[in-house]
């Protein structure tokens, strides 16, 4: 089959490998319709995590058709031809962890948890295609993907639902629902948002339906204008952070107390001009630092005392100079974590359902699978005001 593979830094490509299969009892192969590159993608491009190997087949964020079952899936779940979204975490269903919804967490799925263990402590759930930390599994930018434990992580998808509202549930529509729900928003709250990426564009949809009072966008307006453009269209105020300064204009948009609620939806390759900007992009690129906290620091520095910052971003690693003095003295709440998928893809299935949102609405660009490395490009680089890409196996 073909497949998305990791060769290089800066280099991927689509490849012959072998195809899926059933290698476990409840595993189900899924043969793809609609693959989505995503921001966490990018870190594995950039070679920010230093686990991946040449030729690991990249993706998470899948959805399409069940060609097989293993014999042990739960068949008055699932059948073959059922239309599935795949969530990004792989979940047992059965653990601490999965019981109590933090399928992200799950105890069971990171197979080479060795590796996890030295890095967290203790190892998070398997990901697909999102190197050998978290289980080395095959990705789902590809025309097949083997799911384990097939009745807990497919979801049905409802008739109504066209593939390309479908695949938005696998990953950034439920990450940046989270964003923003873990934080428990009140109706009069202000939240501000770092990142107007794919998951900071879902967080500021979130934050309305989740009746935010007002919703601040953050980003680089030389940059990516469109995308404080399209911020703006869905009614969040923006800040262009190149050309006004974040601090003083979140003050003035809240009466000068902070944002109730800051998420950072840049993650580790949070870049910026400041002096810790340039402070971190010289400590990763010699190695004394895996992570830029740039965007972290300004949250906690920005936030409202007694506020939430919620990190949604992607952290790897080690950062350095986080302003624990600000973080203690204001008493503020740190919500993090990658996605809890299975938990909110339900919830959000209503909001589609009645009309509330419409979840393509970020998609710019379609491509056949075959053309995914320049889809990286167009994503990595900015090009043709690309926000998200959506890859189709069969075209
Ligand atoms: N926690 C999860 O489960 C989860 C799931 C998916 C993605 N993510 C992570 O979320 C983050 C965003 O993903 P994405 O797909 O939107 O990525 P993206 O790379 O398309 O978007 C990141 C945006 O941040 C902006 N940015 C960079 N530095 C900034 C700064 N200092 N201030 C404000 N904005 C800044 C960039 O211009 C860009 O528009 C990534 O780190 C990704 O890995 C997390
Ligand atoms: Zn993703
Ligand atoms: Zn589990």
């Amino acid at each position: 089959m073909k497949a998305t593979v990791w060769c290089a830094p800066y280099k991927v490509s689509v490849e012959n490998v072998p195809d899926a299969k059933i290698i476990n009892r409840r595993d189900a192969v899924v043969r793809i319709q609609a693959t989505c590159i995503c921001g966490s993608d990018l870190h594995l491009y950039d070679g920010c995590i230093p686990f991946m190997k040449p030729g690991d087949v990249m993706g998470h964020e899948p959805m399409g058709v069940i060609e097989e079952l293993g014999p042990d899936v739960d068949k008055s779940k699932l059948k073959v031809g059922d239309r599935v979204v795949v969530p990004f975490p792989i979940a047992c269903g059965a653990c601490f962890f999965c019981r109590r919804g933090l399928t992200s967490c799950c105890d069971n799925t990171n197979i080479k948890s060795h590796l996890a263990d030295k890095v967290f402590g203790q190892p998070t759930a398997g990901i697909y295609g999102y190197s050998h930390l978290t289980g080395g599994f095959s990705g789902g930018q590809a025309e097949f993907l083997r799911a384990p434990f097939a009745d807990v992580n497919l979801q049905k998808v409802p008739d109504e639902l066209t593939n390309e509202q479908a695949v938005m549930l696998a990953d950034i529509f439920p990450t940046g629902y989270m964003a923003v729900a873990h934080c428990d928003p009140k109706p009069d709250d202000t939240v501000a948002i770092w990142g107007c990426g794919p998951v900071g564009q879902f967080a500021i949809r979130s934050a309305m339906l989740l009746g935010a009072n007002k919703v601040i966008a953050i980003d680089d307006g030389k940059r990516v204008p469109n995308r404080l453009e399209m911020a703006r269209r869905s009614g969040a105020t923006t800040i262009d952070f190149s050309d006004e300064y974040v601090y003083d204009r979140l003050m003035e948009l809240t009466g000068g107390i902070g944002p109730d609620i800051c998420v950072d939806a840049v993650g580790m390759e949070a870049h910026g001009w400041s002096l810790d900007g340039v402070y971190d992009k010289v400590k990763s690129m010699t190695m004394m630092e895996t992570d830029r906290p740039k965007v972290i620091r300004q949250a906690i520095h920005c936030c409202r005392k007694g506020g939430t910052v919620s990190i949604i971003g992607v952290y790897g690693g080690f950062a350095d100079k986080i302003p624990t003095g600000a973080l203690m003295n204001k008493g503020l709440t740190i919500k993090t974590g990658q996605c809890h998928v299975h938990k909110y893809v339900p919830e959000l299935l209503g909001h589609i359902k009645a009309g509330r949102i419409d979840p393509s609405f970020l998609i710019t660009h379609r491509l056949p699978l075959s053309q995914a490395a320049e889809g990286y490009k167009l994503f990595r680089f900015h090009q043709e005001e690309a926000i998200k890409i959506v890859l189709d196996p069969a075209a």
